[in-house]
C-alpha cells in the first residue's frame, strides 16, 4: 500500500474546507440567535460538525463553547460523528419490526458492515434505526436522505442502495 501523502492535495482540501467555514459563519454577520441554523448549514455541507468548527463558531460569534455543545447535543438532528454521504434510517417500531425490519439491520451488517450508529469505511452509508416514522402501514420501512422506501425486504433494500454512490 502506498502510504505517501499528496501534500499539495492535503492543502488543497484543508484549505476549501476551511473556506467553507469561514463563508458560512461570515453569512451570519455575528447574529448569535442564528446559532441552531448556522449550525444546520454547517451539518448540511460536511454531514457532521466537526469539533474544530464548533470551537471556531464560538470565538467568531462570541457565545461560550459550552453554549456550543449544549445545543448541539440537545437537538438529536445534530451529529458530532463523521458520518457518510447517504443516511440509511431503519424503522424498528412494532409495526415494522413484526413484519420483518431486523432483516434491513441486519443486511446493513452482513453486506456493508455496519451495525446502527455505524458508517461504512468508505464513508457512503451510516446506519440508524428509530422507533416508528408514524407510517406503519407502509412497513417495514427505510428512509435513505429522507427518501420513504416502503414494504422494504433485503433484496429491495440492495436494488435502493445501489442508486446511492
Ligand atoms: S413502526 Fe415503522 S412506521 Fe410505525
Amino acid at each position: 500500500m502506498d502510504l505517501t501523502l499528496d501534500f499539495p492535495k492535503v492543502k488543497a482540501i484543508v484549505e476549501s474546507y476551511t473556506e467553507k467555514v469561514d463563508s458560512l459563519i461570515e453569512s451570519y454577520a455575528g447574529n448569535k440567535e442564528q446559532l441552531i441554523s448556522l449550525l444546520q448549514d454547517i451539518q448540511a455541507e460536511f454531514n457532521y460538525l466537526p469539533q474544530d468548527v464548533l470551537v471556531k463558531i464560538s470565538q467568531k460569534l462570541d457565545i461560550p463553547l459550552s453554549q456550543v455543545f449544549s445545543v448541539v447535543t440537545f437537538f438529536r438532528a445534530f451529529t458530532l460523528k463523521p458520518r457518510g454521504r447517504h443516511l440509511v434510517t431503519v424503522c424498528l417500531g412494532t409495526a415494522c419490526h413484526v413484519k420483518g425490519g431486523q432483516r434491513m439491520v441486519d443486511k446493513m451488517e452482513r453486506d456493508y458492515g455496519i451495525k446502527p450508529g455505524e458508517t461504512t469505511e468508505d464513508m457512503r452509508f451510516s446506519l440508524e434505526t428509530v422507533n416508528c416514522l408514524g407510517c406503519c402501514a407502509l412497513g417495514p420501512v427505510v428512509v435513505v436522505d429522507g427518501k420513504y422506501e416502503s414494504k422494504m425486504n433485503p433484496d429491495k433494500l440492495d436494488r435502493v442502495l445501489r442508486g446511492y454512490k
